[in-house]
C-alpha cells in the first residue's frame, strides 16, 4: 500500500469515502497504527498531556515535538504523518512559522504539518503551502487557545461565531491547506463548512458530516483517564489490561512462580 498522499485526501474527498486519523506519538505505537492502516497519522501536541503529564499542550516544544515525530515516522510506512507545530512556533512571525514547519520535514520525517488557528494565521500557511509542504489547518476548539477560550469550550455555538468559523476555514483552503481539522463544534456547523469547501475537513467532536474523524491514540484505547472529553469513544481498556497484566508478573515473581524453567537457560 503506498503512502497517502494529499492526493489521496482530496480523491477520497470526491468519492464520499471516509478518511481515518489517530494520533501517534512513539515507535511501538507507530507499528501498531501502522499495521491498521490509516489514511494519516498525527504526531499531535496532545502529548503534552498523554506523554508529558502536563495539564495542557501549551508548554511542548520544538524539539520535543520532532523528537516524537521521528520515533513514529521510524515505524509508519502507509500514513501519511503528520507533525503538529506546537504553541509558539508559527504566532510570532511567517519566518518562524515556515523555518519550523520545515524542520518537520527535513529532521523528524513528517510529509505534512497540522497548525492551530483561524484568519490571523492564513499568512503562515500560504507561506508554508509555498515552501512545498502540506498543511492541515485545524480550527474550532483550538487546545492552544484554551485562556482566550476559558477553557476547553465547544466553539460555534452562537450564529455569529458559526459563521466566522465557516470564513476561517474557506480562508485556510483558498491559502492552500489541503485538509482541516474541525474540533468541538456543532454537527450542523461541521456539516455546512465540510460541504462549502473542496479539502477534507476531519472532524474530532465536530459529528458525522465531516469527511474523516480522528481521535488521540491513548482515549481510544483507555489508556488516558484524566480527562475523557464526551466526545471520545473508547474501543478497549489498555489501562485494565495493564494493570492485570503487571499484577500477575509481580505476584508471580514475589511467590517464585516466574521465571520458571522455560524463561530460564541450562
Ligand atoms: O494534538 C492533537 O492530538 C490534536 C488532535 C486531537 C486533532 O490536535
Amino acid at each position: 500500500m503506498p503512502r497517502a498522499t494529499i492526493q489521496h485526501f482530496r480523491d477520497k474527498k470526491q468519492k464520499g469515502q471516509k478518511l481515518t486519523l489517530i494520533t501517534a506519538y512513539d515507535y511501538t505505537f507507530g507499528r501498531i497504527v501502522d499495521e491498521v492502516g490509516f489514511d494519516g497519522v498525527l504526531v499531535g501536541d496532545s502529548l503534552a498531556m498523554v506523554v508529558q503529564g502536563l495539564d495542557n499542550t501549551l508548554p511542548v516544544t520544538m524539539d520535543e515535538m520532532l523528537y516524537h515525530t521521528r520515533l513514529v515516522s521510524r515505524a509508519v510506512e502507509k500514513s501519511m504523518v503528520i507533525g503538529d507545530m506546537p504553541f509558539m512556533s508559527y504566532q510570532v512571525s511567517v519566518e518562524d512559522a515556515v523555518r519550523n514547519a520545515a524542520r518537520f520535514i527535513k529532521e523528524s520525517g513528517a510529509q505534512a504539518i497540522k497548525i492551530e488557528g483561524g484568519s490571523e494565521i492564513v499568512p503562515q500557511v500560504r507561506a508554508i503551502v509555498r515552501a512545498e509542504i502540506p498543511v492541515m489547518a485545524h480550527i474550532g476548539l483550538t487546545p492552544q487557545a484554551i485562556y482566550r477560550m476559558g477553557g476547553y469550550k465547544v466553539q460555534g455555538k452562537t450564529e455569529e461565531a458559526g459563521r466566522i468559523l465557516i470564513d476561517d476555514a474557506k480562508r485556510l483552503e483558498d491559502a492552500g491547506a489541503f485538509s482541516i481539522v474541525l474540533e468541538a463544534m456543532p454537527g450542523a456547523l461541521a456539516s455546512q463548512i465540510t460541504a462549502s469547501l473542496s479539502i477534507a475537513t476531519i472532524g474530532i467532536g465536530a459529528g458525522a458530516g465531516c469527511d474523516g474523524q480522528i481521535l488521540v491514540l491513548h482515549d481510544v484505547l483507555g489508556l488516558f483517564e484524566r480527562f475523557v472529553p464526551k466526545f471520545v469513544k473508547r474501543y478497549a481498556n489498555l489501562k485494565g489490561e495493564t494493570l492485570n497484566a503487571l499484577k500477575q508478573y509481580k505476584e508471580e515473581v514475589e511467590q517464585g512462580i516466574f521465571p520458571s524453567t522455560k524463561e530460564s537457560f541450562s
